[in-house]
């Protein structure tokens, strides 16, 4: 018997008691030692990197807007780019509003400054990361961010290249420092396939197409045998977990040794042995050296419907912290309950580990104004997709969660994490 097995069964959704705020706060609650300023509109070009000897959270803050206007971290051209994130390609209206926005974590006071900025020196973090690789392991929100991620360091190492090592399904290299990223898709973290239904049975299942088998214990083939090779990863998985994705004709059965697991889960009960147990086999199978995160959901913003009932997101500003609860707070119901619904699966799932909670949901939820929307960069999508109000503009807010998560990395190296 596999050790991973041994821990208790998670609790069913049903029974779970709402978290204290407290706990998460402390999860959350992140000391950062060392920002790096950029971005800021009276500061010159090249960024200065200032010591900050405060302790603060930066997932809690403001965002606090330019009068100047803003300079786009990198542009269109970035070989990176994913065709329907590439706001300023797809002449997506407003790119320079969404990038005039800076988040300002609050109680991050520098020398001399009344607020803490975060922002991120490329080349700086390529030089501390000589030699490594970093990682992300998950679905397209990931994908999102690690195209903010090589953009951003390709600001500091115009010779990088793309590369797909170790299965991933894109990636760069950045050979003046040796460093590769790689993201690997992988949308449920867990193995999935699909099987279809089996014609001469007459099992009363009329509707069903076919099934998709998760085996909750065994992750998919994307990343299984890539974790050796890095020495950052950064997992997610979230909004696959929907009846969107799977509905009943053809929905997700969940498996566990090889059986089926009887009675059959729900979409959250799955979720949430999915997560416990890939989590236990990250712990188990990840060299303890490797530094490991996981990052919190992503916030939708569909407004008026939801992605298939032409929800839009045809904002021109962020929204305000008293919207917040009214959009996302599951007790209102509303279409975007998602992200925290599934948030406190993730912040439970990781009690007790040496995976670091990146929170990047709160900060997120303020900006209903990034997102593609109907700036998608092919004439037809928006007839097939709807609007985008789920995915961010890039350049934009996604390059935020760059800089949290570099300084965070940074953080880790400073307090003498051998990677
Ligand atoms: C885009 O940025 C790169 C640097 O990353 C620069 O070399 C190039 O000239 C820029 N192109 C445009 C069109 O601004
Ligand atoms: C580049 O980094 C890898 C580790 O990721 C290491 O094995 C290799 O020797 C390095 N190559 C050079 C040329 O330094
Ligand atoms: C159909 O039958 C095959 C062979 O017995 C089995 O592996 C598969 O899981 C069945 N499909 C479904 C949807 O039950
Ligand atoms: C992973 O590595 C094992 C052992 O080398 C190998 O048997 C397996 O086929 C590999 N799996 C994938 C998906 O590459
Ligand atoms: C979406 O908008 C189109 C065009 O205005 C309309 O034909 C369609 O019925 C709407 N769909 C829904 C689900 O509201």
């Amino acid at each position: 018997m596999s050790p991973w097995k041994k821990k208790p069964a998670p609790t069913p959704v049903c029974c779970i008691r709402p978290i204290l705020p407290c706990i998460a706060a402390t999860l959350m609650c992140i000391s950062v030692f060392f920002l790096f300023l950029q971005h800021s509109p009276h500061l010159p070009h090249h960024p200065v990197p200032v010591t900050i000897q405060a302790s603060c959270d930066v997932s809690r803050g403001k965002w606090v807007r330019s009068e100047q206007p803003p300079r786009f971290r990198y542009n269109y051209t970035c070989p990176f780019h994913r065709n329907s994130w590439n706001c300023v390609k797809n002449r997506r209206k407003g790119i320079e509003e969404i990038n005039s926005w800076t988040w300002v974590p609050e109680g991050c006071g520098s020398v001399g400054r009344e607020e803490g900025i975060l922002g991120f020196d490329p080349a700086m973090f390529l030089r501390r990361m000589k030699g490594k690789n970093i990682g992300f392991i998950g679905d397209s929100l990931n994908e999102n961010f690690v195209v903010a991620f090589l953009c951003s360091l390709r600001e500091g190492d115009g010779g990088a290249k793309k590369t797909k090592r170790r299965n991933s399904w894109r990636g760069g290299y950045f050979p003046k420092f040796n460093v590769t990223v790689g993201y690997h898709r992988s949308v449920l973290l867990a193995k999935y396939q699909w099987q279809p239904a089996n014609e001469s049975k007459h099992s009363g299942d009329t509707d069903l197409k076919g099934i998709y088998r998760v085996d909750i214990d065994v992750p998919s083939d994307d990343w299984i045998n890539a974790t050796t090779f890095y020495d950052v990863l950064v997992f997610n998985t979230g909004h696959w977990w929907g009846f969107d994705k799977f509905p009943k004709e053809t929905p997700l059965v969940f498996f566990r040794d090889g059986k089926a697991i009887i009675p059959a889960l729900g979409l959250l009960n799955g979720f949430q042995l999915v997560l416990s147990s890939m989590v236990q086999y990250i712990e188990r199978e990840v060299p303890r050296k490797t530094m490991k995160f996981w990052r919190t959901q992503s916030p939708r913003h569909f407004h008026g419907g939801d992605w298939n009932q032409n929800g839009s997101c045809l904002f021109k500003k962020p929204l305000k912290e008293d919207q917040l609860d009214a959009w996302f707070e599951p007790a209102n119901n509303g279409i975007n309950k998602e992200a925290r619904v599934l948030n406190k699966l993730i912040w439970n799932a990781l009690q007790g580990t040496d995976i670091k909670l990146l929170d990047l949901t709160h900060l997120s939820e303020f900006r209903a104004d990034a997102h593609p929307a109907l700036w998608l960069g092919r004439e037809d999508a928006l007839s097939i997709w709807g609007q985008d109000c789920l995915h961010w503009c890039l350049p934009g807010l996604p390059d935020t969660w760059v800089d949290i998560l570099a300084a965070q990395i940074i953080q880790q190296l400073d307090k003498g994490f051998e990677v």
